[in-house]
């Protein structure tokens, strides 16, 4: 009986699998780490061989928690906008070029002469960004042309994952929608942008459903991890759209969202038309379900927490910290904290914006400035929502990430972002949205979204007059 459908998310610290069954639980689980590797200062980049090896180890360990042939499909999430180059017999030419990259600044500004920034936006949802795909591929033509020339693919990160999976290319609509270069209307590669670049769209994969088989285990794959040979691999989806589906969300049901405190801070509305005003401080992306979606981002959300205890308080853990920052008022006695500490995103899409400390006095406590940097990250939070609601109204969102275990800072989020929040207990991640794909793309299921298991754990609710008036005025005022 084939019952069990993997997930395997290549994420950045990690890759994780876990093993899903049709009514959605989750009974088996693996992780690895592997190095992010920063040759120079603002480069991020990952040996694509680390991400194989951990891969194989995961589905191993995994493999040996049920018997193999109970698993009917397995499918892929990962990291988005990485680019991985290939050459004509399938091997990696350089190593992977991450999202949070910054070298690319000189590529962005070529990709923007070429197309007008609208019109980008118009035709891919986003304007062209220092993270995504192309310009990665932009830059290496002009600082790496031998690399370059040798290059005859260009793929994303879970999707070169797929490739040593099933030998086949493909991608789908939700990471493609990421790369500077999908139409956002065709939902095929937009040959106008890569002609006005003078790119080749035969660089770039089959682009497929997000859960549709592309390919089949590899006998090698199947002999180096004891999964059976021939198991369904479908293409999956981005981790933001991996993540939605895993928690349930729709673009049939556009109004539920969720707002992530992970290291970075994502806000996701499902949508099911694109907005018909093109907006350039967001970005917008397909879903894995069909839709659409807003996504918003602040790059140092709970990361701005980590940095915070790593650098003033390193013996405090999370919990002492945000105890104090609960006895310091609303408005942190007149500190701001803005988390641009790796440059940002929505709205600002800045990658050179830093982050700050202002209100500081004598009378300043610890407690104070952990408050601010909880207050901090809610209102740049609020920033990106303000740009995202005009486009696609919200009534509540689920929140998640390491960040969202503290009453104190979902309350706060509640309040500031004028939304109600329901925490998920549940929160499998990219991981459980891919392994739901792949029960739907092998009819175990018939929707993904619709068979995620999303327990709701404590409800907040925002607090009319909650006092934070005069902090987000601050906050907007002595800014940027
Ligand atoms: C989304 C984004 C990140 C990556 C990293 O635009 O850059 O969420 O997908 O996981």
């Amino acid at each position: 009986m084939s019952q069990l459908a993997l997930g395997l998310d290549l994420g950045t610290s990690g890759a994780r699998v876990v093993g899903v069954t049709p009514k959605g639980e989750v009974i088996a689980e693996a992780n690895r780490d592997y190095p992010l590797l920063t040759p120079r200062p603002g480069w991020t980049e990952q040996d694509p061989d680390d991400w194989r090896r951990a891969a194989m180890e995961v589905l191993r360990d995994v493999a040996s928690q049920f018997r193999v042939r109970e698993v009917a499909a397995l499918g892929l999430s990962g990291q988005m906008h990485g680019m991985v180059p290939l050459d004509g017999v399938g091997e990696v030419v350089r190593p992977a070029i991450l999202w949070n990259d910054q070298r690319t600044g000189e590529a962005v500004a070529e990709l923007e002469r070429e197309i007008p920034r609208e019109e980008l936006v118009v035709r891919t949802g986003n304007p062209a960004i220092t993270g995504f795909h192309l310009p990665k591929l932009l830059w290496l033509r002009t600082e790496e042309p031998e690399a370059f020339a040798r290059t005859r693919h260009s793929l994303l990160p879970k999707d070169y994952l797929g490739y040593i999976l099933t030998g086949v290319m493909a991608t789908e609509p939700s990471d493609a929608s990421g790369s500077n270069a999908f139409n956002l209307s065709t939902k095929c590669w937009d040959a106008d942008v890569l002609g006005a670049v003078g790119l080749d769209p035969d660089l770039f994969p089959e682009i497929v459903a997000s859960h549709e088989v592309t390919g089949r285990l590899t006998a090698e794959v199947a002999r180096a991890t004891g999964l059976a040979e021939g198991i369904p691999v479908v293409a999956g989806a981005g981790d933001n759209a991996a993540a939605a589906i895993g928690l349930g969300l729709s673009s049939a049901e556009p109004r539920l969202g969720s707002v992530s405190l992970g290291s970075s801070g994502v806000i996701f509305i499902p949508l099911a038309a694109p907005p018909s005003t093109p907006e350039d401080r967001v970005h917008l992306f397909c879903h894995a379900d069909g839709g659409y979606h807003l996504l918003g981002v602040t790059l140092a959300a709970a990361g701005s927490l980590r940095w915070y205890r790593d650098t003033f308080a390193p013996a405090s853990d999370y919990a002492e910290l945000t105890e104090a920052a609960a006895t310091s008022p609303i408005g942190a006695n007149g500190v701001t904290f803005r988390p641009y500490l790796a440059g940002e995103r929505t709205p600002h899409m800045d990658p050179d914006l830093r982050g700050s400390f202002t209100g500081l006095s004598l009378a300043t406590d610890g407690a104070d400035v952990v408050r601010a940097v909880l207050e901090g990250v809610a209102f740049s939070l609020r920033d990106a929502l303000g740009v995202m609601t005009p486009l696609a109204p919200l009534e509540r969102a689920l929140a998640t990430g390491g960040g969202a275990r503290s009453d104190l800072w979902l309350q706060l989020l509640s309040d500031v972002l004028e939304l109600p929040l329901a925490r998920t207990d549940s929160d499998q991640g990219a991981a459980y949205g891919a392994a739901l794909l792949a029960l739907q793309g092998v009819g175990l299921v018939e929707r993904a979204a619709g068979a995620a298991r999303t327990e709701i754990g404590a409800r907040f609710e925002p607090r009319a007059g909650s006092g934070y008036r005069e902090p987000i005025r601050r906050f907007k005022t002595r800014g940027v």
